[in-house]
């Protein structure tokens, strides 16, 4: 597996960034990136993008994706979170997914996506999710991460599909040899829709510091913890929580059952939270909508509500050319005459003059007037 992510990662185009600038320049309006994506569509002088290698369906419900990102990828720490586009019927879609992987090992990394309940971006990977499926993202983003100097003592706790970035914090501290006691925790309704149920207990068996206590809703077995999460868990988890770091990843329930008891007892401080949500789409995860977006050639003018260029130019009656609508083709791109834009895939919200950009990609940020 790392052989082949090693091979992959060495065959990107290391272009420098002067000739890459040169080379955009003449291949305007579409940029270089269209052409080195006949090649490999995960190649790209600006873009990350990620190539699958392998799909595993390792629970009830869930996918567990290994993706060899392109050369755009600058690495994560445990804990953290990439955006994750996808086009499904024609229209690009961002969710956000933690990495499950160690932080020391990012020449590929996994993410485990869960089904939920009218989860368009989750209910497609699950069904569609293939080896060589090319994927966009975002650089790893997120400040729930472990500190530098890595605490004495830890408590992991994680509730269905968040256990990915706490996960990323056991396996990197085992991958450290992290000597400090750290106790992982993970509820579940039962134990099929529990993933990587094999790696923790290897894990627990190979590092004596380490303890995995797992709480299902249905059916708990001998030694596991009842139900859902109660003061007793701590302890049973920990006996010397109270001067640990702890981290928990899950469903809202869970995160106000735990601010509660360490508020409790005046440990709020010790107490690192990331609500689980499904991702945001594009239009939903960056600052409300604002602005309007005049299209100069056509004489049209619209106010923007959240969504990308492209799809506001199809709302007023415009029928520009478009391929992907996930950032890859760079069929959409046109000449924006001046405005603010914020790039769905990274957050980011620039004032450009005179810019080619990629219409699907980009939302307004203010005022915007493109040739179109
Ligand atoms: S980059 Fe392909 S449609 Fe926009």
């Amino acid at each position: 597996m790392f052989t082949e992510a090693k091979a992959l990662r060495s065959a990107r185009p290391r272009l420098l960034p002067r000739l890459v600038t040169a080379l955009d320049a003449l291949a305007t309006p579409h940029g270089i990136d269209r052409y080195l994506e006949w090649v490999d569509p995960t190649w790209s002088t600006r873009d990350v993008r990620a190539r699958v290698i392998e799909v595993r369906r390792q629970a009830a419900g869930s996918v567990t994706m290994t993706l060899v990102p392109n050369g755009g990828w600058t690495g994560f720490e445990a804990g953290q979170y990439t955006r994750l586009s996808v086009e499904i019927d024609g229209v690009h879609q961002t969710r956000c997914y933690s990495m499950a992987s160690s932080a020391h090992r990012d020449d590929s990394f996994e993410l485990t996506v869960k089904v939920h309940a009218g989860g368009l971006v989750s209910s497609y990977l699950y069904a569609e999710a293939h080896r060589g499926m090319v994927v966009g993202l975002s650089r790893a983003e997120g400040e729930f991460v472990l500190p530098a100097v890595r605490p004495e003592g830890l408590v992991l706790i994680s509730g269905g599909s968040g256990i990915t970035p706490v996960l990323s914090m056991l396996r990197t501290l085992c991958d450290e040899d992290h000597r400090g006691s750290v106790a992982f925790i993970h509820y579940s309704p039962h134990e099929a829709e529990m993933p990587y149920r094999a790696e923790l207990a290897r894990l627990s068996d190979e590092h004596p510091n380490v303890r995995v206590l797992r709480a299902f809703t249905e059916e708990p077995g001998r030694g596991e913890l009842n139900g859902l999460f109660c003061d007793a868990h701590l302890g049973a988890a920990d006996p010397a929580w109270r001067i640990a770091e702890t981290y928990v990843c899950g469903p809202g329930p869970l995160m106000h059952a735990l601010r509660a008891r360490f508020d409790r007892e005046d440990l709020g401080k010790r107490l690192h939270t990331e609500a689980f949500t499904p991702g945001l789409p594009a239009s939903e995860s960056g600052p409300g909508p604002c602005g309007a977006v005049r299209f100069e050639r056509s004489g049209i003018e619209i106010n923007a509500d959240g969504r990308t260029l492209l799809e506001l130019a199809e709302a007023a009656g415009l029928k520009p050319a478009h391929g992907c609508r996930m950032g890859i083709c760079h069929t959409c791109t046109r000449r924006i005459h001046r405005g603010t834009v914020r790039d769905a895939r990274t957050g980011m919200t620039r004032t450009v003059v005179d810019a080619d950009l990629q219409l699907c990609v980009h939302v307004p940020g203010g005022d915007v007037s493109l040739d179109l």
